[in-house]
Formats: C-alpha cells, structure tokens, sequence
C-alpha cells in the first residue's frame, strides 16, 4: 500500500490492489488506565518486524517521504508512519513506557537505546518478484531478521571496544537483546499480492509455504537469543475499504453484512489458522521462548462490526483521499484531471473515522485496537504484553 505515491498518481487505480501493510497489534498490561505496565517483564527495548502497519520511518527513509496530511493528528506532520497519528506499535512502545522505535533503515536522529523497527511499508513474509514500484518492499521478513542479526552483532562489537567509540550512546546494551520484546506484525501484503495475480485456490495452496517462512524467521531469531515474542495474525482485509471499492458486483454474497469481502476475509482467516497451529507447534519446540499468538483479526472486525457502539462512522468510510465518480486520488496526493488539479485531502474529523486513508487504520482506530489488545483478551494465552516473557 504503500508506495501510493507514484502508482497512485498514475491513478490507474482500477488494476491496483494494495499491498498493505499488516498491523501489529498489542497487548498490554491490565487494565488500560490503571496498570503501569512496564510489570513483570520490564522489557528494556522492543525489535519489531512488519510491515506498513507497524513501519515508522523505513521507507520514507529508504524511498520517498511518505506526504503531508499523515501525521496530522498526533505528530503534526509526517512522521514516516501510514496514518494520521501513532501505529499500534507506537501504543505498544507506550504502554511498555518505553520511548517510539526509530526505524532500522533510518540515519538521521535514529536512538535505537530501547530498540530498533525492521518494519517497511509493503513487506511481505516471502520475497516477491516485484518491485518497490508495485508496492512491495524488497525488505522482506529474511531480510529484516538478517538486518537485526548485523545489528545485534555490530552493536555487540561497538561495546567491545567502546572506548574508541562515541555512538555507542544511541545503541542498546548488548547483554539487554535476551530481556526484549520481539513483535511482529506480517503476512497482509503475501495475500495481497496473491489477490491480484492468483486464484482463490492458488493463494490459499501457497499459505502453508508462507507460514514455514514465517516459523523459518521466528526460529532465526531464536536462535540470535531472543526469547519473548508477541505474534499479530492479519487482520481483516477483505474490510479495507480501499479495495472494496474496486468491487462493485451485484453477486450475491460477495460481501458480507458489514460491506466486506468474503473471499478476501476467507483467506485470511486461513492464514490465521495456520499461523496460530504453527505458533503452537513453535511454542513446544523453543523451549526457551514465550510466544504470545495475538488475534488482531478479531479486534479489528469486532471494531468495523461495532463502528457506531465506539462512536466511529461508517466503517467504509475512508477519511483521507479523493474518491469519486471513478476519480481516485490517493492520500496526499495531487492529480491534474482534464486541466483540473485534485488533492487527496484529510476529512474534518479524522478520530471518527476507521479507516484513514483506505489502506490503513486512523490513529483513533489503533489506540481503539490496542486498548483491546494490549490487556491479553485477544491473546493466546491470555497474557497482557507486560508479562509476555512468562
Ligand atoms: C518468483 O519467481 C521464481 C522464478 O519464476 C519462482 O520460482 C518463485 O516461486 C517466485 N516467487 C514468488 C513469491 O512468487
Ligand atoms: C476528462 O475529459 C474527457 C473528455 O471531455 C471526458 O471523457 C472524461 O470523462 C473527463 N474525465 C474526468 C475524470 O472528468
Ligand atoms: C481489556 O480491556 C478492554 C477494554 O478496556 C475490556 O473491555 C476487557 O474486559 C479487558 N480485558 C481484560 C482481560 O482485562
């Protein structure tokens, strides 16, 4: 979903199926307001995996700024992430009270003190035979554990010889890599890609190679000494309303009663499945290791069912953009259409929206999907993230 910016402005809109990036939900401590959360665990830091839907700063680092209005509500300006305000992982950073991750990818006014963001907008689980320019990150989820290896590796030998070092201010203490949170949030855009070039049954028959993919990345890591690892599955994507609207048939039972698409919602809940069977089977063969399976899935769909109960709008809605009469322009984005310049603008009232800019959630949807999340009612087990490391 991404790269919205050049793919977008060519506003062959029609043919684009976005690679979204999957959310990363949390958990956290207790009871929302009372709980401090930093508890049991006392995580010093947090390395995070993913992709748009926990990137915050990677390929507007590596790429091209992600434009104004994202970051409106919460930073007041861009700030590298794909909504108007903080991710999820952002809720997670703070319930934890530990300060927002700077990407990996990132080389300006980066502290990666209480951990580092592998996260990149359009990363997909396996490597794609894409490009950047269709929307899909080349940083992979190999490659980002492969990035976190160098850094935990390079960091371990700053510290060596720290004397004849000064940056060693902005990176972690090697001996806290064990003690951390790992969270990871990916798979969305593996079934995205999969919507645009495949069948149902074609993507659903690649799923379990994704999900080896997957336990490959988390046994990599393991490997690398961590050990406490918080799991979002993917969300429901046949409800973005960035796709559906490309969806207009009149066959019947193409969407569900909340206007999504089934088909798309089917796959994903396969994907779930698998990964939580697979997460279960993790569990019993790293011995070590605590792994807490989050079900963002259904908070989320929980949250699009119930829009009017939270006192969201329509869940179809999409706040920023320009979305008419077959005319479709992007977030952020400005089109000259037969002499006539069009602006993906905000709406008045981005905190009543869920869907921010059709592809990803609003900043109000997230601190909505991490209250819910953080506190272990969707987990499995029934951990708050503060004590993901029993
Ligand atoms: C990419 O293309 C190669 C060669 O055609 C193929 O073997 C591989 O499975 C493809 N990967 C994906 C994810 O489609
Ligand atoms: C642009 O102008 C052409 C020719 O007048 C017309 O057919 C087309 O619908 C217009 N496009 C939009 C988006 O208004
Ligand atoms: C978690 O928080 C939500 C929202 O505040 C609440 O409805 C739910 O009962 C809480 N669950 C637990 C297990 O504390």
């Amino acid at each position: 979903m991404i790269i919205d910016s050049m793919k977008r402005t060519m506003a062959d809109a029609r043919a684009t199926v976005f690679v979204a990036a999957v959310l990363l939900s949390v958990i956290s401590g207790i009871n929302g307001s009372s709980a401090p959360a930093a508890s049991r665990c006392n995580f010093p830091a947090i390395y995070n995996f993913g992709d748009s839907n926990s990137d915050t700063g990677a390929i507007s680092a590596a790429f091209w700024p992600i434009p104004p209005p994202y970051g409106v509500t919460y930073f007041r300006k861009p700030s590298g992430r794909h909504s108007d305000g903080r991710l999820i992982i952002d809720f997670i950073a703070e319930r934890l009270r530990l300060p927002l991750l700077s990407s990996y990818l990132d080389s300006i006014g980066t502290d990666f003190r209480h951990g580092a963001n592998f996260a990149t907008a359009g990363s997909p689980i396996r490597r794609q035979n894409e490009t950047i320019m269709d929307g899909v990150s080349p940083f992979s989820l190999d490659i980002q554990t492969s990035q976190f290896a160098q850094f935990k590796d390079r960091t371990t030998e700053l510290h060596r010889h720290a004397a004849r070092y000064c940056d060693t201010m902005t990176l972690p203490n090697p001996k806290e890599f064990s003690r951390a949170l790992y969270t990871l949030d990916i798979g969305q855009n593996d079934l995205v890609v999969g919507f645009r070039k495949l069948t149902m049954p074609q993507i659903k028959a690649q799923i379990p190679d994704i999900i080896n993919q997957f336990a490959a990345a988390v046994v990599n890591l393991y490997q690398k000494g961590s050990r406490a690892f918080w799991i979002h599955n993917t969300g429901p994507i046949g409800c973005l309303p960035g796709t559906r609207m490309y969806f207009r048939s009149k066959q019947p039972g193409l969407f569900d009663s909340h206007g999504c698409i089934r088909g798309h919602n089917a796959i994903a809940l396969e994907f779930n499945r698998q990964l939580k069977a697979r997460v279960a089977l993790l569990r019993a063969h790293l011995r070590h290791a605590s792994l807490v399976y989050v079900d963002i899935y259904s908070a989320k769909y929980h949250l699009i069912s119930n829009a009017k109960v939270y006192g969201f709008d329509d869940p179809m809605k999409i706040c920023c953009g320009h979305h008419k009469d077959n005319v479709h322009v992007w977030c952020g984005q400005r089109v000259r259409i037969n002499g006539t310049e069009v602006v993906g603008t905000a709406c008045s009232a981005p905190r009543t929206c869920i869907s921010w800019d059709g592809v990803h959630y609003s900043e109000a949807a997230n601190e909505w999907i991490a209250t819910r999340i953080l506190n272990g009612s969707y987990s499995d087990p029934p951990l708050p993230i503060s004590n993901a490391c029993s």
